[in-house]
């Protein structure tokens, strides 16, 4: 049975003490509301994550996620963080793909399949990201894309490692403009995704993995792109920054 997750990416937002207050709310409003096979993930900027992963030890079902990390395991490279010191601070999880590290920091399919490999070698849990931009939309090129990003970022992994990733589809043309995908584009491509998966892998595979959406989830559409067969819950923007908002979402599954 695979996981319901909803994971909120913070990008580079939040001062220190914001972020700890944030979690402080987050952590109260759901400590009765996560249950069953749900996952709640943060994905914080570095500066937060060793102090809300203690935070959030006060409840099950609740992580914390990096939001990148750099390809090589140590060494002279200035200014960067490795997996293993992310995961020294109790972070278990890693945004990959992201759209925003894609196009502003020229993150490509292979540094990405590296960066893939070195946080699965390192024990931390992928969530990979693969989307269209609103071009490629408008062309009626986005399977192909999204085949691309999945054949070039994650398919080199074995059936073991492939089976640890979560995959988070974010419709480049859906963040940060509040044009949410419709629930049927959403599934469309998530049933895409999920076959693609099965074919390359097997079925037992495909119907284990996460599928998360990503692009303006708010507590508004998720429930109706929650309730899609093929979508396993959300990689949050925007909203993730409001707790209520963030814990209204997460409501949606219980
Ligand atoms: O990683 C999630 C993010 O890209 C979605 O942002 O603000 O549209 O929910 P937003």
């Amino acid at each position: 049975m695979r996981k319901k997750i909803v994971a909120g990416n913070w990008k580079m937002n939040l001062d220190y003490q914001e972020g700890l207050s944030l979690l402080s709310e987050i952590v109260n409003m759901v400590k009765d509301e996560v249950i069953g096979n749900q996952q709640v993930i943060i994905c914080s900027p570095f500066i937060h994550l060793h102090a809300i992963a203690s935070l959030a030890k006060e409840v099950d079902n609740v992580s914390i996620g990096a939001q990148n990390i750099y390809q090589e395991e140590s060494g002279a490279y200035t200014g960067e963080i490795s997996a293993k010191q992310i995961l020294s601070t109790g972070a278990k999880y890693v945004i990959l793909g992201h759209s925003e590290r894609r196009a502003y920091f020229g993150e490509s399919d292979e540094l990405l399949a590296k960066k893939v490999d070195v946080s699965l070698k390192n024990n931390l849990t992928p969530i990979f990201c693969i989307g269209e931009t609103k071009e490629e939309r408008e062309a009626g090129d986005y399977f192909n894309i999204i085949k691309s990003q999945l054949q070039k970022g994650v398919f080199h992994l074995s059936s073991e490692d492939f089976s640890k990733v979560i995959i988070a589809y974010e419709p480049v043309w859906a963040i940060g403009t509040g044009l949410t995908a419709s629930p049927e584009q959403a599934q469309e491509v998530h049933a895409f995704i999920r076959k693609e998966i099965e074919e390359y892998y097997n079925a037992v595979i495909a119907d284990n993995t996460s599928i998360l959406y990503g692009g303006s989830c708010n507590p508004k559409n998720a429930p109706d792109l929650f309730s899609q067969a093929d979508i396993d819950g959300g990689l949050i923007g925007g909203a993730s920054l409001k707790s209520r908002d963030f814990t209204d979402i997460i409501k949606v599954f219980n």
